[in-house]
């Protein structure tokens, strides 16, 4: 029997990345090539004509699994019926914009995105927050959904895992294939820890292969933190496609499971794993299993890795804390 269309709700539908975005998530390169899509899409009044210029495409593209498009200027009949939220659109920083300005516009957004989550999504939904600042986004929304369950609330860090992954395979002479095993912590920031000291390169330490600590302190890990910056200075707007890549492996695999013998990077609600205060959405090494996250537990931290974690750690508990004053969560 033909499954049912599963409905995938993504804000900021007219944006660059949700151009790069929603024409594979109707092609079946989210949820698999067996599952057909109805695309909920969700965009402020102004865009509402452009986001109807990409619904056309897609229209043009006669994708056998898109059973629908909806368009929306409406939070809370974009969520209804939810399974799978892609929350894109946010509010960039602007010139003279303090960081408190960000938080507080964003939370205009990503508040009342989450209440809309909480009355009308169903009982399976899974939220992914690409609008920045990610972590704290996520935090806002799934703070205004007190009915859904808090870890069905990730921000994407799937970006600077895979970034991670090229550059090491690059340093060492081998494919991505070859790397498993590979962390981002934190938040999904220039904060961030690319963590190599768990990865293994065909089977071996990926420090060890590596073998270089100033490569590892001045190079891999400033070049994975500041990438998105790097591109928006070579492009002059920020990552597109690579980050609809992300958020496209980022739900493939929480819905589909995460390879045996790898792990991928999530940020999600900590449990205190790691020393991470309980409840911050922070980034982890996770597995998915029967559709759920779970955060690997019981590796070994060294100095070298504790203190670049407590320093992302640090500056989430800051934005949290922001956000808390500024009333946005409890
Ligand atoms: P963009 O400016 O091209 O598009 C954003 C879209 O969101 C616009 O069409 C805008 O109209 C829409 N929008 C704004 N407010 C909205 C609202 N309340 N409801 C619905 N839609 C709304 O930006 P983009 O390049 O597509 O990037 C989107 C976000 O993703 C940015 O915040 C960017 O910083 C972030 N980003 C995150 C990562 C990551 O790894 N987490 C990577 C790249 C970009
Ligand atoms: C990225 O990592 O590419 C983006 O988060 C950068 C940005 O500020 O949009």
């Amino acid at each position: 029997m033909a499954k049912a269309p599963v409905n995938v709700t993504v804000t900021g539908a007219a944006g660059q990345i949700g151009y790069a975005l929603l024409f594979r998530i109707a092609s079946g390169q989210l949820l698999g090539a067996d599952t057909p899509v109805k695309l909920r899409l969700l965009e402020i009044p102004q865009a509402v004509k452009a986001a109807e210029g990409t619904a056309m495409e897609l229209d043009d593209c006669a994708f056998p699994l898109l059973a629908g498009i909806d368009i929306f200027d409406d939070a809370r009949q974009a969520f209804d019926g939810v399974n799978v939220a892609l929350l894109v659109g946010a509010r960039p920083r602007t010139k003279g914009m303090e960081r408190g300005d960000l938080l507080e516009a964003n939370g205009g957004i990503f508040g009342p995105q989450g209440e809309a989550i909480n009355a009308g999504a169903a009982d399976d939904v899974r939220v992914l927050v690409v609008g920045n600042p990610a972590n704290t986004n996520a935090l806002i929304a799934q703070a205004h959904a007190p009915d859904v369950p808090a870890e069905r609330f990730t921000a994407m860090t799937r970006l600077d895992h895979n970034r991670a992954l090229s550059q090491l395979a690059g340093k060492l002479g081998v494919t991505v294939n070859d790397i498993k095993k590979l962390t981002i912590w934190g938040n999904h920031s220039a904060t961030q820890y690319p963590d190599i000291f768990h990865a293994e390169v065909d089977g071996r330490n990926a420090a060890e292969a590596v073998n270089d600590e100033a490569w590892l302190r001045d190079t891999f890990i400033p070049t994975v933190a500041k990438r998105g910056a790097a591109i928006i200075e070579a492009r002059g707007a920020s990552s597109a496609a690579s980050a609809a890549n992300a958020a496209i492996d980022h739900v493939h695999d929480w819905v589909n499971g995460t390879p045996e013998g790898d792990w991928t990077s999530v940020a999600l609600p900590s449990d205190g794993s790691y020393g991470v205060p309980e409840g911050l959405i922070s980034s982890f090494p996770a597995v998915s299993r029967n559709g759920s996250w779970e955060i690997v537990q019981g590796l070994e931290i060294n100095e070298f890795s504790r203190e670049r974690i407590d320093a992302s750690v640090r500056e989430l508990e800051e934005e949290r804390d922001a956000v808390r004053k500024l009333g946005l969560i409890k």
